[in-house]
């Protein structure tokens, strides 16, 4: 594929990250320096995407290593806790950012007789290799998406599960993109994804980039596209999935599982193996986020709704599993009974 999207880079000053919120009108970067600047891009979506937020949060520890200058390892092991606690408190649903967290620390305590600069120079080949395996799980991801996909298909896609939510290939997206590779002609319908438009200003940016036919509906078009038999197949990204398959994902994903359903359309979930909670027996358990109540009063900054309004601002839904055809992983696609299968996939 010519255009790959960089998301998140390591660069001897800081954490550099394309600034999300500015696409699709502007393309510029902002460079964090410390632990606390990583968690304030995360909870302002800089950088957004579960796979894309546990790489940032893994770099973010790294920073508050480096921050942590010559003092005594027992000082050093209190300011990566510090650092550690308060990047994980930046959003709660997608499980990836607290995986790549607790990968973290896993690394510190089997070194745990290291020095401060040993730990330091640890802590940063853990985050390089989190964000190399990222890239690998996401061709693989990609593959085995692909192979659902036919010449000619149309797939329809909610939110942002592309290049931008991971280290720059994507999950949902990585399907559309090894078909495309492979030859085959799809175009794709993109959710516009309200409140903040992750489909219509980053989706369709990045399907562009890549030369791939793209439509962009509101989402409340998606039932009236799939009635006029314009969709193949649905498939989105996840950000957290319990071992009964049950899904969290960008709020709207829900309604498109229920739509899909009536119309006898296939619904996939592409996900890493780090997007699994296999410690929540359903989605029921899967914290979700609340977010400002002005993200639905208000659209680009003007007042849409009247002030005093009440506001219902869930940032996710959760799919439930009945809904689900399967779930692309970087091992292959997983089917129902998810919980056995899942579990097979986990060892
Ligand atoms: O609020 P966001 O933009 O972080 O939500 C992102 C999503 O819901 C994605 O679909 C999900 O993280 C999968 S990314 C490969």
């Amino acid at each position: 594929m010519a255009f790959e999207v960089r998301p998140i880079e390591w660069r001897e000053d800081g954490l550099v990250l394309l600034d999300q919120r500015l696409l699709p009108n502007e393309v510029k970067h902002v460079v964090c320096r410390s632990a606390e600047e990583v968690a304030d891009a995360i909870r302002e979506m800089v950088v957004r995407g579960a796979p894309a937020i546990g790489i940032a949060a893994a770099y973010g520890v790294v920073l508050a290593a480096m921050a942590s200058g010559d003092k005594s390892r027992k000082e050093f092991i209190r300011d990566i806790s510090r650092a550690t606690e308060q990047i994980a408190s930046a959003r709660p649903t997608a499980v990836n950012l607290f995986w790549a967290l607790e990968r973290m620390k896993d690394v510190l305590t089997r070194n745990e007789t290291e020095n401060a600069p040993v730990l330091r120079e640890v802590l940063l080949r853990e985050a390089h290799a989190i964000l190399e395996e990222d890239r690998q799980t996401c061709r693989r991801i990609g593959l085995h998406g692909a192979e659902l996909i036919r010449d000619g298909d149309a797939v329809l896609t909610h939110c942002n599960a592309g290049g931008l939510a991971t280290s720059g290939y994507g999950t949902a997206l990585a399907a559309v993109f090894a078909a495309t590779e492979q030859g085959k002609r799809v175009q794709v319908y993109v959710d516009e994804t309200r409140p903040l438009l992750q489909g219509s200003r980053l989706t369709a940016w990045e399907l562009l980039q890549a030369g791939i036919e793209t439509t962009v509906l509101c989402d409340n078009m998606a039932g009236v596209v799939m009635k006029e038999g314009k969709v193949n197949i649905v498939i989105t990204g996840a950000d957290r999935i319990a071992r009964n398959g049950d899904t969290a994902n960008k709020v709207g994903t829900y309604s498109l599982a229920l739509l899909a359903r009536a119309h006898g359309i296939p619904f996939y979930v592409a996900a890493p193996k780090s997007t699994f909670d296999m410690s929540l027996e359903s989605g029921e358990r899967i914290p979700i986020e609340q977010r400002s109540p002005r993200e639905v009063t208000h659209f680009g900054g003007v007042r849409t709704a009247p002030e005093g309004v009440k506001v219902y601002c869930p940032a996710f839904d959760v799919t439930p599993s009945c809904l689900i055809t399967g779930i692309i992983t970087e091992k292959g696609i997983v089917r129902a009974p998810f919980e056995d299968n899942l579990r097979r996939l986990f060892g």
